[in-house]
C-alpha cells in the first residue's frame, strides 16, 4: 500500500483514538436509560464535538482532492468517511426519514467521489470493518471499545473468511469437472470450511451478549443518507463467496426473480474482485446440474464417492443458513425486537424493510440453502432427493 498523505492519516489517528472515545462515551449515557434505544437529548456536547471535529478533518480532505494513491488507499478513506457518517447517523445528528439531503455536506462528496471512482457504494461497508481492516499495535478499526462490538466482528470476519475458502474449493473444481479425482479433495475443503463457520457461528451465538449487541453495536449498522439518497446498512452477507456457493452447489437461480433481486442489490456493496467473481459464475452451470446429467454413471466409484461428498457439503451449506436464521437472527434481532418500544421499530433492520418483511425474506434463502420442499419458491429438493436416491 502507498504511504497516507498527512491529511488521511490525521483522520485515520483520530478515528482509532477520539473517535472512539467518544462513541464510547455516548454508548455508556444511552445504557444509563431506562429506554435504552432513545438517543434524544442524551449527550449533546459530546454529539457536537464528533460532528465538528470529524468536519474538520474531512474538509480537509475533500480541499486536498484526488491524490491518486491508488485502490486501497481509496477504499480505505471511504470505510473512515463511512464510518463517521454511520455513527453520526447512530447517534441521530443525521436521521434519513428527517432530511431529503444529508447534513454532511462534505463527507457526503467526498465519500460519492471516491465511491464512484473505485466503483463501490459511497458508505461504509462489511469489508471496511471485517476482511480490510488494517489493524495497528493489534486493534484493528472499530467504533467502540465495547468486548461485544469485538466479539460480533472477530466473528464476522471469522465466518465470511469460512465461507471464501468454500467457495474458492468450489471455483477450482469447474475447470477439472465432477469426475476428477482431485475434486474429492476440493469437496473436503469446502466440507471443512462449512464447518468453520458452523463453529465460529456457535461461539458467538453463545457468547454474544444479546442487549449489548441489540442496543449498542448493531445501530451503527443502520441506513444512512450521502448526498440525497439512503444507502442500505452493511451486513456480513456483502461479499461474493456466500454466493458463490448457493450458485455453484445449485441451491439457489440465478435466473430466479427475488434472488436475482438480490444479487443486483448487493453488487456495488461488495469489493469489485468480489463483483467479478460472482458475475462470472452467475454465467456457470452448477455442479448440482453436472451431477445430474451424470447419473448414467451411477456405478463408477468416482461417482459415488464425489456425489457423497457434494451431497454432504449442500446439507452443511443449509445447516449454517438454518443456524443463521434461526439462532443469530430469532436471537438477536427478533426476539429483542418484541420488547422494543413501537417508536424505535422502524429503526431495527440494517436494510431498511419492516421486520417481518426481512425476515421472511431470510426465511426463503434459508429454506433455498436448505433445499427444504415449498410449494411457493423454486428450491432444489427434488434434485437433491434425485441424486441421493442414485447412492448405493
Ligand atoms: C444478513 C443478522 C452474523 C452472514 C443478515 C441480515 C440480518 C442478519 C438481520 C439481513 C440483512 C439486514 O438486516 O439488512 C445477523 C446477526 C448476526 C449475524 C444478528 C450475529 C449476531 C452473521 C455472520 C455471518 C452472517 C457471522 C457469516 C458470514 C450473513 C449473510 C447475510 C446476512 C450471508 C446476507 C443474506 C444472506 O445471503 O443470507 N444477517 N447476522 N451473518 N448475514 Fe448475518
Amino acid at each position: 500500500m502507498k504511504p497516507m498523505t498527512l491529511n488521511v492519516e490525521a483522520f485515520d489517528d483520530w478515528l482509532r483514538t477520539r473517535f472512539v472515545e467518544l462513541n464510547n462515551e455516548l454508548e455508556h449515557l444511552y445504557w444509563l436509560q431506562a429506554d435504552k434505544a432513545n438517543v434524544v437529548g442524551v449527550g449533546d456536547d459530546l454529539k457536537t464535538q464528533l460532528e465538528t471535529e470529524g468536519r474538520k478533518h474531512i474538509c480537509a480532505l475533500l480541499d486536498e482532492g484526488n491524490t491518486d494513491e491508488g485502490f486501497d488507499a481509496a477504499f480505505d478513506l471511504l470505510g473512515n468517511v463511512g464510518l463517521y457518517m454511520a455513527a453520526c447517523r447512530r447517534h441521530e445528528i443525521t436521521e434519513p426519514t428527517r432530511e431529503t439531503q444529508s447534513p454532511l455536506v462534505e463527507a457526503s462528496a467526498l465519500a460519492m467521489h471516491i465511491g464512484a471512482s473505485i466503483g463501490v457504494t459511497p458508505r461504509f461497508a462489511t469489508a471496511h470493518l471485517t476482511t480490510h481492516n488494517l489493524a495497528r499495535d493489534g486493534k484493528y478499526k472499530r467504533f467502540t471499545d465495547l468486548p461485544d462490538e469485538r466479539l460480533f466482528v472477530d466473528y464476522n470476519t471469522k465466518g465470511i473468511l469460512a465461507y471464501k475458502r468454500a467457495a474458492d474449493a468450489l471455483l477450482k473444481i469447474l475447470p477439472l469437472g465432477v469426475s476428477h479425482p482431485i475434486t474429492a479433495d476440493l469437496l473436503k475443503l469446502a466440507r471443512q470450511a462449512l464447518q468453520d463457520v458452523m463453529d465460529s457461528n456457535s461461539t458467538l451465538f453463545s457468547e454474544l451478549d444479546t442487549d449489548r449487541f441489540f442496543y449498542c453495536v448493531r445501530p451503527y449498522y443502520k441506513p444512512y443518507r450521502v448526498g440525497s439518497q439512503v444507502y442500505r446498512g452493511a451486513n456480513a452477507g456483502d461479499f461474493a463467496g456466500i454466493n458463490v456457493i448457493d450458485l455453484l452447489l445449485g441451491l439457489c437461480y440465478a435466473n430466479e426473480p427475488s434472488y436475482s433481486q438480490m444479487l443486483v442489490d448487493k453488487f456495488l456493496y461488495m469489493m469489485p474482485e468480489d463483483q467479478a467473481i460472482l458475475r462470472d459464475c452467475m454465467r456457470r452451470t452448477s455442479l448440482m446440474e453436472h451431477f445430474l446429467a451424470a447419473t448414467g454413471a451411477k456405478d463408477q466409484s468416482w461417482y459415488q464417492d464425489n456425489l457423497r461428498l457434494f451431497l454432504e457439503v449442500c446439507e452443511l451449506h443449509g445447516q449454517t443458513a438454518i443456524q443463521h436464521h434461526d439462532q443469530l437472527v430469532r436471537k438477536y434481532i427478533a426476539e429483542p425486537s418484541v420488547n422494543m418500544q413501537q417508536q424505535h421499530m422502524a429503526k431495527v433492520t440494517a436494510s431498511g424493510p419492516p421486520l417481518h418483511v426481512l425476515i421472511g425474506a431470510l426465511e426463503k434463502l434459508r429454506d433455498r440453502r436448505a433445499a427444504v420442499k415449498r410449494s411457493d419458491i423454486r428450491t432444489a429438493w427434488q434434485d437433491v432427493e434425485r441424486l441421493k436416491a442414485t447412492l448405493s
